[in-house]
């Protein structure tokens, strides 16, 4: 498959079967150097990036003179095909593909000849891996988005089945007031918005190209960065080479973000874990969403909402690793940034696993909407009501608390009904009693951004845009 009618090559053929860089050195480099240092077995998955970037630089070396439009077509050529071997598995490594950039330039070398051998004019390797880490980023941001908005759809509809049923709110995981189960859900889809609300800022930091760069410090070939930006559909161009090469910030702010979303997944997972408890019994999953034991014949365990909040933990860890590989280099390229790329592809491989789990969970799951208006019908529940009534009716709030307060006390201590003691309170009296009947307290939360029927189906309106 080489070229070898052209001498260029037949000369150079065994250069480019060993390393780019093997003519500075005597010796090949130690078992245990290419055992820390070579990438390919993570890096591969940027082939379709570092192909796209290849086109774009002969491309622009065309436009620019460095390469004839037959050199340009051969090398787009050789790439196409490339693209094709790396894609269907037929491409061999060798011992001296040390990573991705090697293995294409090493095999458009063999399958191009002399034109392939000029693909590397004006580039480094290290401004070429920040535009393979860019494009991938950017695609993966686009991706999770899409995720993000699928599970959004899943809680709106869930929110909007849920018509007025209502649960216990928590503060403290103590029963504090009633809230609908709409609200609830909604809570966490507002959430998810702010996460993709922050993909898309961090992704108009990452969609920028180094190439151009060089290795640290430009070149002195007449290169065009716009062109090669444009090319990419990336929608900036670097200001500063050393910086171009040095920055990781786009990987650390990308999954900060995805961490973020890891903990919020995290916490829908944690409640969801705690509503499914026999003691709860708010929820039950579908079989299909459920594991077993291998000794207790009865269980049901909700397997996926907990290592959706396992999960949480490796992001955390991800992102934890990267900011401590980041914090100790000078500029600019040094090898540990290669470090870069197993914490971001297993972060977007597991908030991309968890969105998908976590929706198929939740579409799937049943409410038991019964036993959350039971666990909500305590007459405590209505406690901020009566205070709020007795308020309207001219009380200090502070005066109001304290009545309530002690009437509740009252009740627990003496083993009344809370309902009785308010009835035959002078200040309370039969309206407000009606106030402690189950679902009313719910129902009088009318205020914006509130849990009550009404204010809800105005937020389902906001929330669907
Ligand atoms: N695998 C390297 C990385 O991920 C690519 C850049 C290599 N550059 C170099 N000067 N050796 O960072």
């Amino acid at each position: 498959m080489v070229d070898e009618s052209d001498p260029a090559v037949a000369g150079r053929e065994g250069q480019a079967r060993g390393h780019l860089w093997q003519a500075r050195f005597a010796d090949g480099p130690a078992e245990t150097l290419r055992a820390l240092s070579d990438s390919l077995v993570f890096d591969i998955r940027l082939f379709r990036e570092d192909i796209a970037g290849s086109r774009a630089h002969v491309t622009m070396l065309a436009s620019v003179g460095l390469l004839t439009p037959a050199e340009r077509d051969k090398i787009v050529k050789a790439l196409d095909r490339v693209e094709k071997e790396i894609d269907s598995g037929i491409l061999e490594f060798i011992d001296s593909d040390e990573d991705i950039h090697t293995v294409v330039e090493r095999r458009v070398i063999e399958i191009a000849g002399a034109a392939g051998a000029k693909l590397h004019a004006g580039r480094s390797r290290n401004d070429q891996i920040v535009a393979d880490m860019r494009l991938w980023t950017r695609g993966a941001i686009d991706d999770i988005i899409g995720l993000i908005r699928g599970l959004q759809r899943t809680v709106l509809s869930k929110a909007e089945a849920a018509g007025e049923a209502y649960l216990p709110g928590y503060t403290h995981m103590q029963q504090a007031q009633p809230v609908t189960l709409a609200h609830h859900l909604l809570a966490h889809g507002w959430a998810l918005q702010r996460d993709i609300e922050r993909l898309a800022d961090a992704r108009s930091r990452v969609d920028v190209s180094p190439l151009g760069a060089g290795a640290l410090a430009g070149s002195s070939l007449p290169l065009d960065p716009e062109m090669t930006a444009d090319l990419l559909g990336f929608g900036a161009v670097f200001e500063n080479s050393l910086d171009a090469v040095s920055d990781r910030d786009f990987v650390a702010e990308t999954l900060f973000v995805l961490t973020l979303l890891g903990v919020h997944l995290s916490r829908i997972g944690e409640e969801l874990v705690i509503w499914s408890t026999s003691e709860f019994g708010f929820v039950e999953f579908d079989d299909s969403f459920v594991t077993g034991s291998s000794m207790m014949p009865q269980k049901k365990n909700p397997d996926v909402a907990e290592l959706v909040r396992g999960k949480s933990g490796r992001l955390i860890g991800n992102l934890a690793g990267l900011l401590a590989t980041l914090k100790g280099l000078p500029l600019a390229y040094n090898k540990d940034l290669q470090e870069d790329k197993e914490p971001l592809f297993d972060t977007v491989d597991n908030a991309r696993l968890s969105l998908l789990a976590l929706d198929g969970l939740l579409a799937s799951c049943r409410f038991l909407t019964k036993r959350m208006a039971e666990a909500a019908a305590s007459p405590e529940a209505a406690a901020t009501d009566l205070a709020e009534w007795l308020v309207e009716q001219g009380m200090p709030f502070r005066e109001a608390h304290a009545l309530v307060a002690e009437a509740v006390r009252r009740s627990i201590d003496e083993n009344v009904p809370l309902v009785d003691l308010v009835e035959s309170d002078p200040q309370l009296g039969p309206v407000a009693a009606a106030l402690v009947e189950p679902g009313m307290s719910v129902s009088r939360r009318s205020t914006r951004g509130g849990a009550g029927p009404a204010a809800v189906r105005d937020q389902i309106e906001r929330f669907r845009v």
